[in-house]
């Protein structure tokens, strides 16, 4: 058995020397150690960058970073840079983002901006007096932070309101004080956490000194403070819109009317299926996500937001819509999406920086725009793909050139592959033996 204590205390090369002899034959610890050090950064200082980040860091987890060149956007054209894995998702983006360029581009408006805080405490007594000690001390647990949020302020953020929220109904004893903020261009996460706790534990010193209470009364137990990254006010709205005739595309295989009413159809099973609304709101997160990691910001943090908003009635539904009114078709999406463009990783990771940069150094609010747009246009592409071809034509492509890698192909046998394959099922399999057997066939008879 190995002894794992005191592991995160190893160097990086004890470390991985450690893991391979653990989990790897002993033969290939050498081979472990190259592969894992082939993925670090050849200029040490990024790598000491990179080590920081996180602990136990053995090596760097690399994805593809592409960009989709020519986002067309509230009257601007974006490089908009996504760092994302999947085939076909930049590709889908980038068409979606083409096709909507000739018809007036991406519209985007941010509907708010204010992000949430709570303080989650137990105190048993009446109601009543517990809210009006609140409101009496409300101010001064304000000033009491002002150190804190000064800057925040001096940038024209801060925070917006606080309330005592009675949850007793759901559990006895249990409130929270519901803060909300505007953290302007940063996400605002360590803002909004070290705000809370210095609110958490004023609120908890100033109670018990209040003389207008009882003893029992004075006993609070704050059980934690956080951020939510629930944020459905840090919402955006983007739509791209066009005459229905202006749908037309010879690749449809269908007329822009009938298009028209089956994407509109899709997207309203999406709304009524969770099924179908699960798999529809992943193809917008495929975009989102890409994005959001490309400029450092958090992916988690926008998912989780995006799903519960998704279900804000009761039932998980998809995010977009289609108004189709007076021949004009509308698509249009709405989302809670939490990000920043200054503080966090966006200037440590040399990548976030330079997304951000590509953007032209974009606010929060310009942000929250783009990455929408994104989300949106991988929303149009999946649907388009769906009621018109079927997604495994585009798909299979791709996973065909991903295999042609994985073997090594070269440029001819690629090239034969893929008019080969242009309309058989793929496999990893079919693959191999084509290039064994049939293009050894073709080379022999040339
Ligand atoms: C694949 O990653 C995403 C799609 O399944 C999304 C969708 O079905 O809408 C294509």
């Amino acid at each position: 058995m190995t002894n794992f204590s005191g592991f995160s205390k190893l160097s990086k090369e004890q470390k991985i020397s450690l893991l391979s002899n653990h989990f790897i034959s002993a033969k290939s610890n050498t081979e472990m150690a190259s592969l894992l050090n082939g993925f670090c950064h050849a200029d040490k200082k990024i790598q000491e960058l990179f080590d920081k980040f996180s602990e136990n860091t053995i090596s760097n987890y690399h994805f593809p970073y592409g960009v989709v060149p020519d986002l067309w956007m509230n009257g601007k054209s974006y490089c908009v840079p996504m760092a994302i894995e999947e085939s076909s998702v930049v590709a889908a983006a980038n068409k979606s983002a083409k096709f909507w360029r000739a018809r007036g581009g991406f519209h985007s408006e941010i509907i708010s901006t204010t992000k949430i805080g709570q303080v989650h405490l137990l105190w048993h007594g009446e109601s009543s007096r517990l809210f009006s000690f609140f409101e009496r001390i409300k101010s001064s647990l304000i000033v009491e932070v002002a150190p804190l949020i000064k800057n925040m302020e001096l940038r024209g953020g801060g925070i917006l309101g606080m309330t005592l929220v009675d949850k007793t109904q759901e559990e006895a004893g249990y409130y929270q004080i519901f803060v909300t903020f505007d953290t302007r261009d940063a996400m605002g996460a360590n803002f909004i956490n070290s705000v809370l706790e210095n609110l958490a534990r004023n609120f908890k010193a100033q109670l018990e000194q209040a003389e207008e209470l009882s003893e029992v009364e004075r006993d609070v137990d704050i059980i934690m403070s956080i951020l939510s990254n629930y944020t459905p006010e840090c919402l955006v709205q983007t739509y791209v819109e066009c005459k229905i005739e202006e749908l037309h595309d010879n690749k449809l295989e269908m007329d822009a009317l009938e298009f028209a009413h089956k994407f509109q159809m899709a997207c309203k099973i999406a709304k009524l299926d969770v099924y179908r609304a699960v798999t529809h709101n992943k193809g917008i997160f495929n975009g989102i996500d890409a994005v959001v990691l490309a400029t450092g910001n958090d992916f988690r943090a926008v998912e989780a937001a995006g799903h519960a908003y998704a279900a804000r009635d009761g039932q998980y539904r998809g995010l977009t819509d289609v108004i189709i009114d007076n021949g004009i078709f509308r698509f249009t999406l709405t989302i809670p999406l939490s990000v920043g463009t200054v503080g966090g990783l966006t200037s440590l990771h040399p990548l976030a920086a330079l997304s951000l940069e590509m953007l032209g150094r974009p606010s929060a609010n310009e942000l929250m725009m783009i990455t929408s747009a994104i989300g949106l246009a991988q929303n149009f592409g999946a649907l388009r793909s769906l009621v018109t071809t079927g997604i495994q034509k585009g798909h299979m492509k791709m996973h065909l050139i991903n295999i042609l890698n994985q073997l090594q192909a070269g440029r001819a046998e690629s090239e034969a592959a893929c008019s080969y394959f242009a309309d058989k099922v793929i496999s990893f399999s079919d693959v191999r033996n084509f290039l064994k057997n049939d293009m050894r066939r073709e080379t022999n008879v040339n």
